[in-house]
């Protein structure tokens, strides 16, 4: 039987997760389940999870497990996440992943793929501290590679272009401290569950694509 794209990206912030994930859905044609932006939607709507995930995300820390278990499982259980779902920024606690496991499990389903993009820390702080966001379609782009300029627009839907609360210098410090402590024990967890596969966030988004690619040919 064929397998069904439950799939988990795992990495560092700034790893690259969200630029790869763009790319999977597209060719895919599964939701890209990012708990970090439904957190942010939720922010820029003024909600109470908004206002309660707001003072863990512009500390770096993480959101506590009893209020995004929820937010995830529940965005999982949309009819539009039954062929498969490519889940970005969560599960990031053993906790989070066992619930995940055990969810899944009850209707019959499991990962298939943990696939962690690998990369070197000072790349990740020049990333993040050079990382823009467009508020309007969230396309994500780069200062460094000229993708955008400081203070300009959009180039895809004209929206404006902005710096996330948390790739502030500081926080970014203290987004991988907490990486380290709770979210890399994750690649034990799933190595385990033998869905594990490693790609190194090396080189250009397109050549790192490549890589993915070629996992996701033996998977599917
Ligand atoms: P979240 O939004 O999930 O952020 P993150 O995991 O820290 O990851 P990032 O979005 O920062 O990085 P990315 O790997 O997606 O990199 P990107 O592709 O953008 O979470 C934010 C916060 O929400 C958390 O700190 C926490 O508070 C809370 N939260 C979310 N989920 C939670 C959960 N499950 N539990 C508890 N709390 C939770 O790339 C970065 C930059 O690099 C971009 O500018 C990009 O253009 C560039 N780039 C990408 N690839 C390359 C490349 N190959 N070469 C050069 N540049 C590249």
């Amino acid at each position: 039987m064929e397998q069904q794209a439950n799939i988990v990206l795992l990495g560092a912030p700034g790893a690259g997760k969200g630029t790869q994930a763009a790319f999977l859905v597209q060719r895919l044609v599964i939701p890209h389940v990012s708990t970090g932006d439904m957190l942010r939607a939720a922010r820029a709507a003024g909600t109470e999870l908004g206002r309660k995930a707001a003072q863990y995300m512009d500390a770096g820390e993480l959101v506590p497990d009893d209020i995004i278990v929820g937010v995830a499982l529940e965005r999982l259980a949309q009819p539009d996440c039954a062929q498969g779902f490519l889940l970005d920024g969560f599960p990031r606690t053993l906790p989070q992943a066992e619930a995940l496991t055990e969810a899944l499990g009850q209707a019959g389903r499991r990962i298939a793929l943990a696939l962690n993009l690998d990369a070197d820390e000072a790349e990740i702080v020049r990333r993040l501290s050079s990382r823009r966001v467009c508020r309007g379609c969230g396309k994500i782009f780069s200062l460094a590679k000229k993708q955008v300029q400081e203070g300009g627009a959009c180039p895809e839907c004209g929206g404006e272009v902005y710096q996330r609360e948390d790739d502030q210098p500081e926080v970014i410090r203290e987004r991988l401290a907490v990486y380290r402590r709770q979210t890399e024990p994750l690649i034990g967890y799933y190595r385990q569950q033998g869905v594990l596969r490693m790609v190194a966030s090396i080189g250009s988004p397109d050549e790192v694509n490549d890589a993915v690619q070629a996992v996701l040919k033996e998977t599917f």
